[in-house]
């Protein structure tokens, strides 16, 4: 019996293989590298555990399949110090007349399964786009929120050696201590500012975010605080919360005297509710600056934030942060969860 099986199965492999030696285009050679390509790209995603919703995964599959520089230079500070002087920050900012703005990619919404109370904008981090965070939150039992997830527009940035990719401003490191780009972040708070200006006026709304979308987040939160963009025009939409994963503050130096001088600043900044979750293992915005952030926003005067953090956690988000950041939405804006 075993042997009968085993000689048809032979049979079929020589009748196959026949066929194939016959059949193959004579170009099979040259595709070769590009299926092993496509091998290793699968093997990769399948290893990866589903739970671990690694939402820059797609960057760091691109870094380290075909652009190890860029990753190189995201890992040396001096690498990344070195490109400001090259020509790779001239083309955004160098000519500041004849300037070309950046255009935004594509917005993609979640409309409340519920009813509508409150809309909060979600900014991917750096290389991703807005609709692999529109399906993670759409999951969400949140029945009263909208989600509004605008795509960065594409631009040189300076951690990566000037290689373009999505991005809300440019960076040359993740931390509180990088130089800021102003315009790019006021650019980019104008764009929240946008997309709910034209909510319903008895609409809550919010700013959130994931690493560098965090840190346009919390611009956009103090440009809310003192009434004003970084360039002195004025801001013009208040917002009600604020939740930052994996991120960290720009702007920070003189953000104390910034909210002091302005009672109004000092009022508002007591009471906009702030959520903060950063992973003690973050291997890309470190845990310290995370906690730093925290420290710099409530001893300016930022009494409503809460700061949580995650054991093992890396720079992705995992289902206990998102329970998270639910319970603390349900509580703070006083929406309905689905989930009881
Ligand atoms: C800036 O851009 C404008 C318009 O594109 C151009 O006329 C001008 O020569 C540029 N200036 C410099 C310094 O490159
Ligand atoms: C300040 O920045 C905002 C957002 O980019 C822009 O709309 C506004 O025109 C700027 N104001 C000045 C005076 O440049
Ligand atoms: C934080 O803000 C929420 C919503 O505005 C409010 O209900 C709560 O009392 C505030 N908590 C503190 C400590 O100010």
């Amino acid at each position: 019996m075993a042997a009968h099986g085993r000689q048809e199965w032979q049979k079929g492999v020589v009748a196959r293989g026949n066929h194939l030696t016959f059949r193959l285009p004579p170009y099979f050679a040259s595709f070769l590298p590009l299926f092993i390509y496509l091998f290793w790209v699968f093997a990769l995603a399948l290893v990866i555990p589903p739970q671990r919703l690694n939402l820059n995964f797609r960057t760091e599959l691109l870094c380290l399949l075909g652009y190890s520089p860029p990753l190189s230079a995201l890992c040396s500070a001096s690498a990344a110090q070195m490109s400001y002087g090259s020509s790779s920050r001239a083309p955004a900012f160098g000519n500041r007349t004849g300037r070309r703005p950046f255009e935004f990619g594509r917005t993609h919404v979640v409309k409340p399964k519920g009813r509508h109370q409150v809309t909060i904008v979600w900014l991917h981090g750096l290389g991703d786009n807005g609709a692999s965070w529109s399906q993670l939150l759409e999951t969400l039992p949140l029945p009263n929120i909208k989600w509004i997830c605008p795509t960065a527009p594409i631009r040189p940035v300076a951690a990566f050696g000037g290689f373009p990719c999505t991005a809300w401003f440019d960076v040359g490191e993740f931390s509180e201590d990088g130089s800021d780009d102003v315009e790019g972040m006021d650019a980019s708070a104008a764009h929240v500012a946008n997309l709910l200006s034209t909510e319903p006026a008895d609409i809550k709304l919010g700013v959130g975010g994931f690493s560098m979308g965090a840190a346009t987040a919390l611009y956009s939160a103090t440009c809310c605080i003192y009434g004003k963009y970084g360039n002195g025009s004025q801001f013009p939409i208040h917002i009600s919360a604020v939740i930052g994963l994996s991120g960290w503050l720009p702007c920070s130096r003189g953000l104390k005297t910034k909210v002091e001088v302005s009672p109004e600043a000092t009022r508002r900044a007591a009471v906009l509710p702030v959520l903060l979750c950063h992973g003690r293992a973050d291997d890309v915005v470190p845990y310290k600056h995370g906690e730093k952030s925290a420290e710099v926003l409530r001893s300016a005067g930022y009494r409503n934030l809460s700061f949580r953090s995650y054991n093992g956690l890396g720079h992705y988000t995992l289902p206990e942060e998102m329970d998270d950041v639910c319970k603390w939405l349900t509580a703070r804006l006083g929406v309905a969860s689905s989930r009881n």
